[in-house]
């Protein structure tokens, strides 16, 4: 097995160089953090889970026409995708009034909003990925008029269809985060969505109960999050069975060794 080098270790995932130029490897932890790092701990095969989530997704989103920078998986934890250069945003869409918005404008938990509202967050974990507007996006060049407008279109693009999807497996659409990039196509730049789209970056709630299907119950404490994290693959129809689990498991002694000089 070679060695391939990290190029990223971010909390949740590594990035490793691609077999090709312009291509990389998303490896998926089972590291879980929140509260920008203060709290910290594993939940049992998340990455094996949100890999395969978010691959399913990211594949359906291919297939409406959303451009993305999934390629393809390469086994249980692992996805080939494009290299793209970040833009320092998080993009938040909210359905249902959940979480921070909950505190900072008085909101009530489970109050659905007037329509769908986009927000946007400065990625840096030194400050706490403050929220901004966007003429911060514009003002201070994280991307320009023309990538904001299609960002914003994309990120409802995928909220509707993300609403959708979920709604016919029984779980509401609370929130979700997604971040983009951009990427030389035909000599021109182009925005795709990058990252990953999974329990740990939506908020997700069973339509008939309200129970949290999502990240939350590790936040929160409220036990059960691998479970949570299962029915979600489940209900997607993308749950590995037991003996992909357990050949998965025997691998995981090279994927380990292959993590080489990062920690
Ligand atoms: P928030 O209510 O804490 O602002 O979170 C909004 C959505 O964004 C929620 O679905 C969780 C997701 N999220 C991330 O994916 N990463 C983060 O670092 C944070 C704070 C939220």
């Amino acid at each position: 097995m070679s060695r391939r080098k990290p190029l990223y270790e971010g909390k949740a995932k590594i990035l490793y160089e691609g077999p090709e130029p312009g291509t990389l490897i998303q490896y998926f932890k089972d590291d879980a953090t929140a509260f920008n790092n203060q709290k910290k701990g594993t939940i049992r095969s998340k990455g094996v889970l949100n890999s395969r989530i978010s691959a399913y997704i990211m594949e359906r989103l291919n297939d409406i026409g959303v451009p993305t920078h999934y390629i393809r998986s390469l086994n249980m934890r692992e996805q080939l995708v494009r290299e793209v250069e970040i833009i320092p945003l998080e993009v938040i869409i909210r359905n249902i009034a959940a979480g921070s918005i909950c505190k900072r404008l008085g909101l009530k938990d489970g109050e659905p909003m007037p329509k769908p509202l986009i927000e946007f967050c400065y990625k840096d974990d030194a400050l706490g990925d403050p929220l901004v507007g966007e003429d911060h996006v514009l003002v201070f060049g994280w991307a320009d008029v023309i990538e904001l407008e299609e960002i914003k279109m994309q990120a409802l693009r995928i909220n509707d269809f993300l609403s959708g999807l979920f709604a016919g497996i029984n779980i509401r659409l609370v929130d979700f985060k997604v971040e983009f990039g951009r990427a030389v196509e035909d000599g021109q730049y182009r925005i795709l969505l990058a990252d990953e789209i999974s329990p740990d970056s939506c908020r997700l709630w069973d339509i008939d109960t309200g129970d949290v299907m999502d990240k939350d119950r590790f936040r929160k404490d409220m036990g059960k999050v691998e479970e949570a994290y299962q029915e979600v693959a489940r209900r997607l129809g993308v749950l590995p069975s037991d003996q992909e689990m357990e050949a998965h498991e025997g691998t995981i002694v090279d994927i380990e060794s292959r993590k080489g000089g990062s920690k």
